[in-house]
């Protein structure tokens, strides 16, 4: 029997004609090579306020619909001219990947096809396509390949995911149920982590559990920016000697500053010793696991008992995409688990599969897996780890940079991708150094003169970089995990930033001796 032709055009009222889509998507196609290769030219910000910003966007809500090639040359006129360039070899800002081009095939795609990956029905291929690629990332890094875990909207929320799995499988009630409400009152859940370098999205997770920032217990850390161990478990015994409850205990693979790894093997043993939930938060560096010279900082990233890792960062993913990996899955399921009636049929058939709603705290989910599924099949093991030694040579070559000039101050030498220095001449050392008097004075200015100087390298169009504190003072942080960056745009750099603190330095009577012409754009 023929089948009946439902619908006897072959699209609908609301799609675009698969002739013009065809027209409209190469157009799109195009406009997005051409954008790439304007980029390595491109002032990577795009120096406008946000009111003039705004003021560009401020049109009425579209009574009438638009053609898509009137939509695509907006896009030209406004959108491009007014965004920053992450995928630019120089942007250095944050902690965010360069977005890979496999990457934005597949982000089409999986938008192509539209699934929702909470659940399995929804999302066969989709689900099964996420759960090869979370086991790849576990063995990419060394960490136990059937495992649980799942990709979350970026490092926070896997910082989330990992800290509610945390409490809720170390509690001696059920939380489930009873929430901290089933608590006994006059005691507090204790996590820790690094005082220097521990995360700031630990503090948001803490208040999304509604745990109190104070939960938070900083450890002391050592010379070189990681935890000092044993006041870790010294910590630990005194909190629950108190009648506290440590439940966690976060370890960093990667720190946001410098780059620092913790040392991972005496946490976890501290971790087993006491019951204690052993969390590694390697959003920005626990991919660095995969590089066999570096495996060694890693070791006793495998105990743990979770992971966060961001392909949006070092994995040069486009966002959204977060990853979470959990050793013992069923855990994670145990905290997770849901069910309603309208979810699942209520006699279970062969096709049922992982529903990933049980699994993590969305429901509705996007299909992130495909961007790094692809990704990872285009570059393969192999490019990857020549593209991360790239950036690890980049983050080397500025430390030797930085420390062969007289202009700056070396706070540590690179680990991976981050490097924070500072402008301290060393004159300005010196006179800080022999006249105590005048430290603090010498301190402040400085800290200032280095924000001055990252603003002024924004505005410049150069590159983007930032300023974080290292020790309470003012730095010039670089994170370079831009796939696209090579030494020859940190030297040019490095010497546009030399040139731009000299002109800015008028503070010993006068510029800087070796002051240089306008460095404006
Ligand atoms: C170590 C670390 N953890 C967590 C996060 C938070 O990640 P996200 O911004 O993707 O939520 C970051 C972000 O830079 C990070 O560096």
């Amino acid at each position: 029997m023929e089948p009946e032709v439902l619908n006897p055009t072959s699209w609908y009222e609301g799609d675009i004609s698969p002739e013009a889509f065809r027209k409209v998507g190469y157009r799109a196609i195009d406009m997005i090579a051409d954008y790439f290769k304007s980029l390595p030219d491109a002032p990577v910000f795009p120096l406008r306020s946000s009111s003039e910003i705004e003021e560009l966007f401020r049109e009425p809500l579209p009574e009438e619909g638009q053609e898509p090639d009137a939509i695509l040359d907006d896009w030209n006129a406004r959108v491009l001219p007014n965004v920053t360039h992450l995928g630019s070899p120089r942007y250095f800002g944050y902690v965010q990947g360069s977005g890979s081009m496999m990457g934005i095939l597949a982000e089409a795609l999986a938008a192509s096809i539209n699934q929702n990956v909470g659940a399995w029905k929804p999302a066969p291929a989709a689900t099964e396509i996420e759960r090869r690629t979370i086991s790849w990332l576990a063995e990419l890094i060394g960490f136990e390949p059937v495992c649980g875990g799942l990709f979350l909207s970026g490092g926070t929320m896997a910082n989330f995911t990992a800290l509610l799995t945390a409490l809720r499988n170390t509690s001696s009630y059920d939380p489930n149920a009873d929430g901290l409400g089933g608590h006994a009152q006059g005691s507090r859940f204790r996590l820790y982590m690094s005082d220097h370098e521990g995360h700031v999205s630990i503090k948001r997770c803490a208040d999304l559990l509604n745990l109190g920032r104070d939960a938070i217990r900083l450890v002391p850390s050592l010379e070189d920016f990681t935890m000092d161990v044993q006041a870790l478990a010294d910590m630990v015994d005194d909190d629950r000697h108190r009648g506290d409850v440590p439940f966690c205990v976060i370890g960093q693979a990667g720190s946001v500053n410098v780059g620092a790894i913790d040392p991972l093997d005496a946490i976890g043993a501290v971790c087993r010793e006491r019951g204690l939930w052993f969390h590694v938060d390697g959003a920005s560096g626990a991919v660095g696991a995969m590089l066999p010279e570096k495996r060694h900082l890693y070791r006793g990233m495998e105990q743990a008992d979770s992971i966060t890792l961001d392909p949006h960062k070092w994995l040069y993913i486009s966002f959204e995409c977060g990853c979470l990996l959990v050793r013992d899955g069923e855990k994670l399921r145990r905290t997770f688990s849901m069910t309603a009636p309208y979810l699942r049929g209520t006699v279970p058939t062969k096709y049922t599969g992982l529903d990933y709603l049980e699994h993590g705290p969305q429901m509705s989910r996007g299909f992130h897996a495909l961007k790094v599924w692809m990704t990872m099949k285009h570059y393969g093991v192999d490019g990857y780890r020549k593209l991360l030694r790239q950036n690890i040579r980049c983050a080397q070559r500025l430390h030797e940079l930085a420390g062969h000039s007289s202009d700056f101050e070396v706070l540590h030498s690179p680990t991976l991708f981050i490097y924070s220095f500072r402008y301290a001449p060393t004159a300005y050392q010196r006179e800080a150094e022999n006249n105590p008097a005048s430290r603090t004075e010498i301190e402040e200015r400085l800290d200032l003169l280095n924000q001055r100087i990252a603003d002024e390298i924004q505005a410049s169009g150069v590159a983007f970089v930032m300023t974080s504190s290292v020790r309470g003072r003012t730095v010039l942080r670089f994170s370079i995990c831009s796939h696209r960056t090579t030494l020859a745009d940190i030297e040019r750099v490095f010497d546009h930033l030399q040139r731009v603190a000299r002109e800015l330095d008028d503070w010993n009577d006068g510029p800087h001796p070796a002051r240089s012409a306008s460095l404006h754009r």
